[in-house]
């Protein structure tokens, strides 16, 4: 492979160029309302398949991440309303949930996605709001 070849592959891999096109662009995007830590409140938009924290991440008050892989339960967010447009939990975050005693109604933001509209979540600080033990 040249050193063409290996910089066509690294852009395919990152997300980059037209072969790693995945049409992110004509997915369908919610407003999702956020209330932040402070109390305020906002939007973002968010497209469908996103995870919460990178919906997020376009706010003023981003979710933190420890792991990014479901692992740590760093990213612990209420959801407030529309939890019906949030993916379903998978068994790893089911583990991480129990294992961390974070409460039903809250979820991973590293590992729900966003399924639709109508969303509402309050992200809180880790260090600041534990979960009830
Ligand atoms: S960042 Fe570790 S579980 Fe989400």
């Amino acid at each position: 492979m040249t050193p063409f070849g290996i910089r066509k592959k690294l852009k395919s891999l990152l997300g980059g160029g037209k072969s790693a096109d995945t049409g992110a662009s004509e997915r369908p995007a919610w407003e999702v309302r956020v209330t932040a830590p402070d109390g305020s409140d906002y939007t973002v938009q968010g497209k469908q398949g996103e995870t919460l924290v990178t919906v997020s991440g376009r706010g003023a008050y981003p979710i933190m991440t420890g792991c990014a892989e479901g692992d740590c339960g760093t990213c612990r967010v209420e959801v407030l309303a529309g939890a019906g447009s949030v993916s379903s939990e998978g068994s790893r975050e089911q583990n991480t949930r129990q294992t961390y005693k974070v409460q039903d109604g809250w979820r991973l933001g590293c590992q729900a996605r966003l399924e639709g509209p109508g969303l509402h979540l309050r992200i809180v600080d880790p260090f600041a709001d534990q979960p009830a033990a």
